[in-house]
């Protein structure tokens, strides 16, 4: 465990959520129907993207749900970056088929779309709109298992889920108490055959996730601790995990590093590179993680002037010899390696590769100032003008 030198945030008091039961390890998402029984259900559906339909896993999960007395189901619509409209196809679905327990199998779009569906099949008066930001939602849904199949989103353990609003244009953030999961099955075997280019920009999410709960005003010893190991841990396997699918022990370390990093923004929030990536996923359509990784190195930039300090603990994380460095030194570092592994590992970097017009800064610039609840968590202050010079450099 890396242990910050700076204790002043021990006198500050945080509060920690996570699920009920974390389990991690290679093979532990075979308990899933067991897991499923304990939490009283009778009637459990598999939430999960249409393909997965041919998983050898959710047979497995479905048969050993029948096998234990069960009358499980599955609802396999879950897209990526998930529009809110669908919500309510799977809430009235799941009402009509009186399941009583969600089971998430898949990324962050799946796991994200089922803790939200198992609120509105309870909440069925108030509409997802009305639940965007912190602390919204009336009360608990059904209970909720995570079975995570990449290692980025950390949505396994947080208490956020995002959905594409359409109408809008724009990707918008929910954070309640109420959407930790009841159980979470970290098992890094099923990351195995990920695809490399998925594996890349999932665990780039990761990595960010780590970086931002760091820096994040919102941070606490506790998140601290959580975010280096997370960086560690990501920054030395991720690229053998793209590079060498197969490669268990580097996938196990990737899992615990995108868990980790998940349970420290969880508390802590992300902050300016999230907040600036909602419009290119909202308006351009860029995947989550691919829109953090070309973003990260210019919000980074802006942020770590004033603050330099702060990176140096992130460089140490990345195996970085700080002793006798200048602090503005240190943190350079640490922003090159994260450039150079993004590099390394195929992710885009430019705005321009995912067809974004460079005029389009000023747009994105207004949508990304609306998500307060980010914005308001980077370590130097984000106005119009500097948000749209970074869209402009990252062109
Ligand atoms: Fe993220």
């Amino acid at each position: 465990m890396i242990v910050s030198k700076c204790n002043e945030d021990l006198m500050r008091s945080f509060k920690f959520r996570m699920p009920q039961e974390v389990t991690f390890g290679s093979g532990c998402s075979s308990t899933a129907a067991e897991k499923a029984l304990q939490l009283g259900s009778k009637r459990p559906l598999f939430i999960t993207g249409s393909h997965m339909a041919q998983s050898k896993h959710l047979a497995w999960f479905i048969q050993k749900s029948s096998e234990l007395g069960m009358s499980p189901g599955h609802w396999n619509k879950v897209e990526p970056e998930p529009p809110v409209e669908l919500l309510e196809e799977a809430a009235v679905f799941i009402r009509n088929g009186c399941y009583d327990c969600l089971i998430a199998f898949g990324g962050g779009s799946s796991m994200d779309f089922a803790k939200m569906a198992a609120v509105m099949a309870e909440n069925p008066e108030i509409k997802v709109s009305d639940m965007v930001g912190s602390e919204k939602i009336p009360k608990k849904g059904l209970p909720t298992i995570m079975i995570p199949t990449t290692s980025g989103s950390g949505s396994e353990v947080s208490a956020v889920a995002v959905f594409s609003f359409a109408e809008e244009r724009m990707k918008k953030g929910i954070s309640s108490r109420f959407l930790v999961a009841d159980t979470a099955l970290v098992d890094p075997e099923l990351t195995l055959d990920l695809p490399p280019h998925i594996t890349a920009a999932a665990g780039m999410d990761a990595l960010v996730h780590g970086v931002e709960a760091f820096l994040s005003l919102g941070t606490n010893q506790f998140t601290k601790d959580l975010a280096l190991t997370a960086i560690s841990n990501i920054y030395f396997n991720l690229a053998e995990c793209v590079l060498n699918g197969q490669n268990l022990k580097a996938r196990e370390s990737q899992s615990y590093g995108s868990m980790i990093a998940g349970m420290a923004f969880s508390m802590s929030g992300t902050a300016g590179v999230h907040a600036m990536a909602y419009p290119l996923g909202g308006q351009y359509h860029v995947p989550h993680g691919e829109a953090n990784t070309a973003l990260l190195r210019w919000v980074m930039e802006y942020s770590l002037e004033g603050c330099e300090d702060k990176f140096i603990p992130i460089a140490k994380a990345m195996g970085v010899y700080t002793d006798g460095m200048s602090a503005c030194d240190a943190a350079k570092a640490a922003l090159q390696g994260i450039v150079e592994l993004g590099e390394r590992i195929g992710v885009k970097t430019r705005l321009r590769e995912f067809g974004i017009p460079k005029e389009a800064a000023a747009e994105m610039a207004e949508a990304a100032l609306k998500e307060v609840r980010l914005m308001s968590n980077n370590p130097r202050p984000l106005d119009f003008d500097a948000v749209k010079k970074i869209y402009e450099n990252a062109w």
